[in-house]
């Protein structure tokens, strides 16, 4: 039985579209895991899904043959001698580990001895060298959202991460700070540090940058539903930075967008130190887009 002509060529068509569908689909292709892949993976006393998720979005998408796997110990000084034994590549850092780990390596970055506090540990042939990516992180969202170094900013928190915010903002020329921090010890030693201000409590607070840098508003965290800051802190402010990342809308976000105010979020941060760590565990240097996507596919999922 003959086809008629328009149907033969109505399936060409067809066919053809479908392989041209298909090679627009068509990426490098992540290897098996093998031997010699490489391995990454997180510390944290509460690891989220995040990092995992953004870090191996991109193995996947660029076709690189390495794994990523957040991790807890309960011994800090064993896990990094686990990370240089086993030749692992990356080994990223949170909190509470940030300033135990400086202890463990071999070599820091500039980034991380600045603040003395570590985010990331990359392992080039048995030598682990520590950097901080959270601090140029801060230092870039700082200039890309126009906080403008005449404005006064209180900081909320004294731990690693509050160090490197603290030295952003110090470093972008900030010179009216506020640290507030319940710790006695160490609020008022990043305050000297910073040339600013220490004071243990949130109440009576008026800066035009809040910064919050605990983990108040953190899903799983014990303070999960609070808020870091007070509402007429908050009505004063112009911009309300938090730097949890998890919810990417914390309460205090939802709080500071019903007042109206300028909005840096902990989702943002994430996004940027984690690229940079992902450069500097791959040597590969993903485009702002693939950035955006791994961070969205980041945090689609607890
Ligand atoms: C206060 O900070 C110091 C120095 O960082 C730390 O050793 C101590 O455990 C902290 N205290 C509390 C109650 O968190």
């Amino acid at each position: 039985m003959a086809v008629p002509p328009r149907i033969t060529l109505l399936a060409m068509l067809g066919v053809g579209l479908g392989i041209a569908y298909m090679s627009r689909r068509k990426r490098p292709k992540r290897p098996l895991l093998n031997k010699d892949t490489q391995i990454c993976i997180s510390l944290a006393k509460r690891p989220s899904n995040i990092g995992t998720r953004f870090h191996n979005y991109l193995y996947e998408e660029l076709g690189i043959d390495f794994i990523y796997k957040a991790c807890t110990t309960s011994d800090i000084k064993a896990a990094i001698g686990g990370v240089r034994a086993l030749g692992l590549r990356g080994c990223s850092v949170s909190m509470p580990f940030k300033e135990a780990v400086i202890a463990l390596v071999d070599e820091m970055d500039a980034s991380a001895l600045a603040i003395q506090s570590v985010n990331t540990i990359v392992n080039t042939g048995g030598t682990l060298r520590a950097y901080n990516t959270d601090y140029g992180a801060i230092v870039a969202l700082i200039a890309s959202h126009g906080l403008r170094s005449s404005e006064s900013v209180a900081i909320r928190g004294s731990g690693g991460m509050a160090k490197a915010v603290g030295a952003a903002f110090r470093d972008a020329g900030f010179m009216k700070g506020t640290v507030i921090a319940r710790n006695t010890t160490s609020g008022p030693a990043l305050a000297a540090e910073l040339g600013y201000v220490w004071t243990a409590s949130v109440d009576g607070i008026a800066a035009e940058i809040l910064v919050n840098v605990t983990p108040i508003g953190m899903a799983g965290s014990p303070e999960e539903s609070e808020i870091a800051f007070r509402d007429d802190a908050i009505e004063r402010a112009r911009v309300i930075f938090d730097v949890v990342a998890f919810p990417s809308e914390t309460p205090l976000v939802r709080r500071a967008r019903a007042f109206g105010k300028a909005l840096v979020t902990g989702a943002e941060v994430i996004a940027l130190q984690a690229a940079k760590q992902f450069e500097l565990y791959t040597g590969v240097q993903p485009t702002k887009e693939q950035v955006l996507r791994a961070s969205v596919f980041s945090r689609s999922c607890p």
